[in-house]
Order: structure tokens, then C-alpha cells, then sequence
């Protein structure tokens, strides 16, 4: 059953998500909002907070957060459908009874011949590899210290360097070519027609939650580049929500899970007895891997390589796991470049005892910032102090931030309460995180690309920036009209916040404006699984201050958006006719201060 946008917007009409809320938990009146203790996690001081205005929940706690349908379906643990149908009952709407658009079951039928053909694929390389032609590829495996049961256990195969053997067999099959491109097993040239693409490789099936084969990644027995080749990305095969091991380590009764750069890093570790690793797909780790991590255990461990380019995604890594609630910590693999070397090396025990030593995040975080700093120079130590003041700002609940202050003192030589006063000072300097609704941050997604998008993300101010932005348009439709010749979805990070910008503009462009109060939780329910509404509902939680000049911080905002759209281009990461898109978004950045804006009513 497939319900339309217009269905679940009805049904989110008829229920005041305060209501909703207000009979499971008990809410008290804050200035605009309503804030409670959240049903999600243990807490003492309420930071579960519900906005009428909005009709969407979040909690700065645990970053829990949603429209009504997804409260109760956390609340009660149910579905989206059983959900939809109880506000549905409780508003008097009545559901449409069929309604499965053929749209939505042709996207079904495709999906299941992906995962079809997957399958062939996966058992045709797992046969070769323990065949007479598989031996290089057996050899290989072998001299990697894999036991014949770990290949087992995670279905390794093998592809041979001849001809197209497995096109054929799936064509012989009653494949269709255009499936078979399309799972990104086969390639397609002028010369050699539909062909193999997986070639003299040893290949990774890649599964989802299920266990399911939604991908490969073929690894070179040698030294050759590229050394892996990953599938495509298909609509079975989302490389920023799926993590390699997962099927597995879901079942670990550790209470972490221990995140490694690479696939054979995963298998090592499983093959020692650490079934609790997972790794992203060859693509830069992301907020909704994040979020789905959350669903099993809240710390994770970061195994990552120990040279420059693994200290770099560790401290990116870092942020994305604070920023979706979960606990990080980094596990010192020196003197060993990886996971795999060093159960090579030094096996179990001493792997154990690196997992019971590993490092809080923050902590870590501030030690290779450390490095930037001649400790001994006093303007340089004082700058580093000021940067630590900085950081911590964005613990939002003042135990946890006093906590950190007080330990960051101690190891750095730093006055507390002079450190205080500067945390205190930027504090207020980062604007709009009174009572109530402190910041939250919302990670960027940074997805596509392979290793090389390790590159850092937008900065936490900027992205700030993209949040209030669209808080502010949702808040003030009005807006839209005035700004619309400036912004586009564009100007908004990838992933996540360029979805909601889309989201968002299609609902404004069309003029679908009239009940302010209802677009950010029907822009939510626009979003399909629940950690993606989850990282919405986070987006639009960003408070408006309510300040004597509006208008001047919202300028700041705006220019703040498009300074970010501008570097992004320059740093080249826009697509396509790059010099001109820069000059037109900088004339678009010059014009900014020009534009005379009318808000309606604050807040
Ligand atoms: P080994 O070098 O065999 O130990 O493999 P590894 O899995 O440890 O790989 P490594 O640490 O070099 O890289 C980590 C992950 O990045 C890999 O598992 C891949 O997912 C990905 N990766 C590495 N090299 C490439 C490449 O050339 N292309 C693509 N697409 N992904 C790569
Ligand atoms: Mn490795």
C-alpha cells in the first residue's frame, strides 16, 4: 500500500502534534514550544521539545525527532502504514483503500530483479572462485590469512580474466540487458558489445541489513589501480545507508560497534572474533550511516588507518557520530597502518586491550589539533585555548560541556575559570542557542565519490547557516518571493539538506503556502525512511532568533549561505560549467545587500 503526499499531509492536519504527544508524555508550556522529558532516552532536565508552530518534535538529547506519524511509530514501535492509519482513526480521515500507484510497483519490480540477479552473480563468482579457474583468486585469499570459512561466511568470490562468461549465463537465464547494465555487472562498447565488467578480480559481495546482495566491490590481486572497483549505485544499492558487515554485526551483544576504512580490514576483524565491525562502502561515511548505526548500538569505535589520510576521515567521522547522538571513540592501531596488520601482527588480546583503551572522541579531536600549535609559544598556546573554548560550545547540555571543561583544563594547563569565560563568550557569539532550543548539529551527508571525497565537508557555521535559512523560509513563506532570484536548492550541502531544499522549493514554487504551520512536518513525511525524517526534523529545528533586527540577521544568514556556495564552486566541487555558475553565484553574492527585506511577524 502506497499512500500519496496528499493523504499523509491530510492526516497530519487533522492531529495537533501536541495532542498527539501530550497522551503519552507530559508537556509543559516554554515560550512558543513545549518541552518535556524525552520517551527516547533517559534524561533528568527535559530536552524534548515539541513545536506547535511547526508541528514537529526533536529532541537535543538524543536528536530524536519527526512529525507525528514518526513519534508514535517510535513511540509504539510500529510501522509507517499502522501509524498513518491510528492518527488517521483519531482525526476522522478516511484512508483511500487502494492506492498502490503503478509507479510505485514498477520501482518494486525492478528492485526485486536487481536483487535476482545479484544473487546469480554472487553464486556464480563464489563457484569460480573453488573451481580449477579459481585458483589465483584462492591463492590470493589464502595468502591474506583467510580461513576457508571466513570466505565462506562472507561469500567471497571470484571473477577470471576470460571473456563474459557470466553476461551470458544471465542472459541465458532470461535476464534482460538492460537489467544486467543496469546492476552494474556488465559494461557496454562499440567494439565488445555487453561484456563482463568485473574482471581478474576477487570480488566482495556487498549485503544489506537483510543479507541481501545489493553490490560488489572487486579487489586486483596485485598492485594494480584501481585497486578496488565498486558497483554503481543502483535503486538496491544506496552507498551512504548501507555499511559492509552490518548483517552481521547486528547480532553482536557488545554494546559498540567497531567502524574500519576497508573491506578486508571488516573480514580480519570478524575472523578474529570481533564481529562487531563494519565498514562504509568505499564512499565517505554518512550521516544516515550513522543514524543506522543508532538503531543497533550507541558507541562506536573507530578503527581507522593510522596514516594521514585515516587520521583526516577519523576527525571528520568523529563529528558525523557526535552529531547524530552516538558516543565516538578512536582506537590506536600504532604502530600498524590497519586493523588487518595489526591482528597479523599482534592478534586478539592486544586488539582487546587497544578497544579498552581507545580514545574519547573529543579528546581526540583535540590532541591532533594540538598539533597545529607551538605549545610553547604563548600567543600560539593562547590561540589553541581559544579554540578549544570554541569546540566545546557545541556540547549543548551544560553537564556534559563542564565535564569536558574541566578535563580539557587539567590536561592543558588552562585556567578553568578563564577557560570558562571564553566558552561562556563564544557561547552567546554563536547566536540563537537560548533556552529551549540549542543547536543541534546536523551533519552534512557527503555522499558519491570514491576515496578521494574524503575531503572535509562544509563547516558546522556554515551549514548553521542552510539550516536557519530553511527554517526561516518555513516559518515565513513570504520570504520565498523575495529571496527566490538569489537561492536555489543548490546553495544547500549534499544529501540531506539538498533534499529538503528541493522539497521545500517545489512546495513554494507551486504556492503550496497556505498553512505555514504544516510544511515542515509535511516536508518530513516527504522523506522515506526514518532516518532521514529524523535528520530533517533536525534541519528544521533551527531557532529563529527572535533579536531586535531580524532583517540584519537574516542578511547574515543569507550571505553566510551563499559565501559557502561560492567556495564550494571554487573548490570545485559543483558539476559542469564551473567558471561561469561561480561568476553568476558571486554577482548573486554581490547583490545580496541590496535586497530589501519584509518579514512578516517574528517568530
Ligand atoms: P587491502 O588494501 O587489500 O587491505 O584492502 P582494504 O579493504 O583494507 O582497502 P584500503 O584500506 O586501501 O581502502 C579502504 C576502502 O576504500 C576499501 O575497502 C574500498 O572500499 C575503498 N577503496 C580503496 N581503494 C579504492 C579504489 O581504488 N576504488 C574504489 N572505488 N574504492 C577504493
Ligand atoms: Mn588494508
Amino acid at each position: 500500500m502506497y499512500y500519496s503526499q496528499e493523504v499523509v499531509d491530510e492526516v497530519l492536519r487533522g492531529n495537533d502534534i501536541v495532542d498527539v504527544i501530550s497522551s503519552h508524555v507530559h508537556l509543559q508550556k516554554r515560550g512558543a514550544n513545549y518541552q518535556g522529558l524525552c520517551p527516547f532516552h533517559n534524561e533528568k532536565t527535559p530536552s524534548f521539545n515539541v513545536s506547535p508552530s511547526r508541528q514537529i518534535f526533536k529532541c537535543f538529547g538524543c536528536g530524536v525527532g519527526g512529525n507525528a506519524i514518526t513519534f508514535l511509530m517510535k513511540y509504539d514501535n510500529i510501522g509507517f502504514q499502522e501509524a498513518l492509519q491510528q492518527l488517521a482513526d483519531r482525526a476522522g480521515v478516511k484512508l483511500p483503500v487502494q492506492d498502490y500507484s503503478e509507479k510505485a510497483k514498477k520501482r518494486q519490480e525492478e528492485r526485486e530483479q536487481l536483487l535476482q540477479v545479484n544473487k546469480e552473480a554472487a553464486t556464480y563468482y563464489y563457484r569460480l572462485l573453488r573451481s580449477a579457474r579459481g585458483r589465483k583468486g584462492m591463492e590470493y585469499l589464502t595468502g591474506r590469512a583467510l580461513s576457508a570459512q571466513t570466505m565462506q561466511k562472507f561469500g567471497l568470490g571470484y571473477a577470471d580474466g576470460r571473456g563474459s562468461d557470466l553476461t551470458r549465463m544471465l542472459k541465458e537465464k532470461g535476464y534482460s540487458d538492460e537489467v544486467i547494465l543496469k546492476a552494474g555487472l556488465a559494461a557496454f562498447d562499440e567494439k565488445r558489445g555487453i561484456h563482463d565488467k568485473f574482471w581478474n578480480r576477487v570480488m566482495f559481495p556487498i549485503q544489506d541489513m537483510g543479507g541481501r546482495v545489493i553490490g560488489f566491490g572487486g579487489r586486483v590481486m596485485g598492485d594494480a589501480k584501481p585497486k578496488y572497483l565498486n558497483s554503481p549505485e543502483t535503486p538496491v544499492f544506496d552507498k551512504s545507508r548501507n555499511l559492509y558487515g552490518l548483517n552481521m554485526a547486528k547480532r553482536t551483544k557488545k554494546p559498540y560497534f567497531i567502524l574500519c576504512e576497508g573491506y578486508m580490514d571488516v573480514i580480519a576483524m570478524h575472523q578474529a572474533g570481533f564481529t562487531e565491525a563494519i565498514a562504509s562502502l568505499g564512499t565517505a561515511f554518512t550521516q544516515q550511516q550513522a543514524l543506522l548505526i543508532r538503531r543497533f548500538v550507541k558507541n562506536v569505535l573507530l578503527a581507522y588507518d593510522s596514516d594521514g589520510a585515516g587520521v583526516q576521515a577519523a576527525l571528520r567521522n568523529i563529528k558525523i557520530i557526535r552529531g547524530t547522538g552516538l558516543n565516538g571513540r578512536v582506537i590506536d592501531l600504532r604502530p600498524y597502518k590497519d586493523p588487518d596488520e595489526f591482528m597479523k601482527a599482534l592478534g586478539s588480546e592486544d586488539f582487546q586491550k587497544r578497544i579498552d583503551h581507545a580514545e574519547n572522541g573529543f579528546f581526540y579531536e583535540i590532541r591532533q589539533l594540538e598539533g597545529n600549535y607551538q605549545m610553547e609559544d604563548p600567543a600560539q598556546r593562547t590561540e589553541f585555548s581559544h579554540e578549544i573554548a570554541k569546540r566545546l560550545c557545541d556540547f549543548t547540555d551544560e553537564i556534559e560541556r563542564n565535564n569536558y571543561l574541566r578535563e580539557m583544563a587539567r590536561k592543558y594547563f588552562i585556567e578553568e575559570e578563564a577557560l570558562k569565560k571564553a566558552v561562556a563568550t563564544y557561547g552567546r557569539a554563536g547566536a540563537g542557542t537560548p533556552e529551549g532550543m540549542p543547536e543541534t548539529p546536523a551533519r552534512p551527508s557527503g555522499r558519491s565519490g570514491d576515496k578521494k571525497d574524503r575531503k572535509t565537508a562544509a563547516g558546522a557555521s556554515d551549514l548553521r547557516s542552510q539550516r536557519l535559512l530553511l527554517t526561516w523560509l518555513i516559518d515565513d513563506p513570504g520570504l520565498f518571493g523575495q529571496i527566490r532570484e538569489y537561492f536555489s536548492p543548490l546553495d544547500f550541502e549534499e544529501g540531506l539538506y539538498r533534499q529538503a531544499a528541493e522539497a521545500l522549493w517545489e512546495r513554494l514554487e507551486k504556492g503550496e503556502d497556505k498553512d505555514p504551520a504544516m510544511m515542515a512536518a509535511s516536508l518530513i513525511g516527504s522523506f522515506e525512511s526514518p532516518e532521514d525524517q529524523e535528520g530533517a526534523a533536525a534541519l528544521f529545528s533551527e531557532r529563529v532568533p527572535d533579536d531586535p533586527n531580524p532583517g540584519k540577521t537574516l542578511m547574515e544568514v543569507m550571505t553566510s549561505v551563499k559565501r559557502g556556495t561560492v567556495a564550494r564552486l571554487v573548490r570545485g566541487e559543483g558539476s559542469g560549467d564551473a567558471a561561469l555558475t561561480i561568476f553568476r553565484e558571486k554577482k548573486k553574492q554581490e547583490k545580496l545587500p541590496g535586497v530589501n527585506i519584509h518579514l512578516s511577524s517574528p517568530g
